[in-house]
């Protein structure tokens, strides 16, 4: 890519030239991209959701060049303990359903550093992790990594080294991917005759029924529903053999593909494809009119902070996550209503959110300060949040922006 972003006009799953725009967040910078200092340059690209005519694929209209978003990657999945429990259990069902014998090749595409793969030990394993810095803690503990975006050559590579694959894993990663057809025939290059291509990624339906529109981010270019993956699949000789839905990141889905001459289509992929049907999804008018919604919710998250800043009360920000930064640049939230941000995370404190420049500290600064009201940017974590923060919340209400707009 020459430039630093591109503007798409092929569907990616079904390559049909019928993107039609309905969402437009605006010109923002990475939502990862926290800066050291405030008031630097940065960059800002297009943040666009389409909708494919064709195949109902909901994807962004333009591509960030992915050295921009990836090449430093600060977030560390090992970090988030109820992501570690959640790996572990997934790689439980995994061995118990797909393996059988040490000798069995477990691939995992996009593997940070080695969460999921750590509980795959006693069987030939290899990750295949882009962020340099990620792929080396993985390293270090033992877990073979590959430093690569996976490809089709990639692919070639490891299928050479390795043999083929009885399960290649993909978590959270394939909405990130833009090519989406060479990570098929990649797959389909490595993956062994009876094997299966594991997908999690957030679904959806879950994204339009609670309103999550600060999940839309430059580095997540697909947005899966069931009509997307049954039209991905079918253009490479696959079915969707199981199908869960998993209560990680605002919702997701696993989806099982595997070969059609080996496999045959589950129930639950009908059962989620009426859903869908009955929701509007596979009808263009259906996204417009959410995104008109987004729009008027917007108005509101944006009046309720400016209200209150207006009326001199001081709020602090709970949790930076990269979701976080897309609400506050939407919504247009910056350090005229938002005194601070607390966030756990080490490598964020002390650097400010981009393109909103709000300082980001660790959770004892909420200590010193006189706060009037938090403002819950990780909703993601509420039930969490609110209860180890029982103390405060005596004194000190929660807003909680999403999936609707809430006072607790
Ligand atoms: P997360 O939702 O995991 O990811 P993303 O950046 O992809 O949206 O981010 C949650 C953020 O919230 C992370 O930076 C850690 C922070 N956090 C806290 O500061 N305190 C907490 O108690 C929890 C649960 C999270
Ligand atoms: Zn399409």
């Amino acid at each position: 890519m020459d430039e630093a972003f591109e503007r798409r006009t092929e569907c990616r799953v079904c390559l049909a030239r019928e993107l039609v725009e309905f969402l437009d967040l605006g010109e923002i910078p990475p939502a990862n991209g926290f800066i050291d200092t405030p008031d630097v340059d940065e960059s800002s690209f297009p943040l666009v959701v389409s909708v494919c005519e064709n195949c109902k694929h909901v994807q962004l209209a333009y591509t960030v060049d992915r050295e921009l978003l990836f090449s430093e990657y600060h977030y560390f999945s090992s970090r988030s303990a109820p992501i570690e429990d959640h790996f572990e259990r997934y790689a439980e069902d995994v061995e118990q359903t797909y393996l059988d014998d040490t000798d069995d090749l477990v691939v995992e595409i996009g593997s940070n550093d080695g969460v999921l793969l750590q509980f795959f030990e006693g069987y030939d394993r290899l990750g295949i992790e882009p962020a340099e810095n990620v792929a080396a803690v993985a390293q270090d503990r033992g877990i073979p990594t590959k430093t690569d975006f996976f490809s089709e050559s990639v692919a070639e590579e490891t299928y050479a080294e390795h043999g083929a694959a009885d399960v290649i894993m993909a978590n959270n990663v394939v909405g990130h991917i833009d090519d989406l057809q060479s990570l098929m025939r990649g797959v389909d290059t490595l993956l062994s005759d009876d094997g299966t291509f594991v997908i999690e990624v957030p679904y959806f339906v879950e994204l339009y029924n609670g309103n999550e529109f600060d999940t839309v981010y430059h580095e997540h270019i697909s947005y899966f529903s069931m009509q997307s993956f049954v039209a991905l699949a079918e253009r490479h000789d696959m079915v969707i053999g199981d199908v869960q839905r998993v209560p990680v990141h605002g919702g997701s889905v696993r989806i099982h593909m595997q070969r059609s001459s080996t496999a045959q289509r589950a129930q639950l992929v009908d059962d989620l494809l009426s859903l869908e049907r009955a929701m509007g999804l596979d009808q263009v008018e259906t996204y417009h009119s959410f995104a008109a919604e987004i729009e008027e919710y917007r108005t509101q998250i944006r009046s309720l902070l400016h209200e209150l800043a207006d009326d001199d009360a001081t709020v602090v920000g709970y949790g930076a996550p990269a979701k976080g930064n897309i609400l506050l640049n939407y919504c247009d939230i910056g350090t005229d209503v938002i005194d601070f941000i607390i966030d756990t995370t080490p490598a964020k404190q002390g650097t400010y959110t981009p393109g909103t420049n709000i300082p980001v500290r660790p959770p004892d600064a909420l200590d010193e300060a006189d706060v009037d009201y938090v403002f819950l940017l990780a909703w993601n974590y509420r039930d969490a949040i609110l209860k180890k923060e029982a103390d405060l919340r005596e004194t000190t209400p929660f807003v909680i922006p999403i999936p609707h707009l809430d006072i607790v």
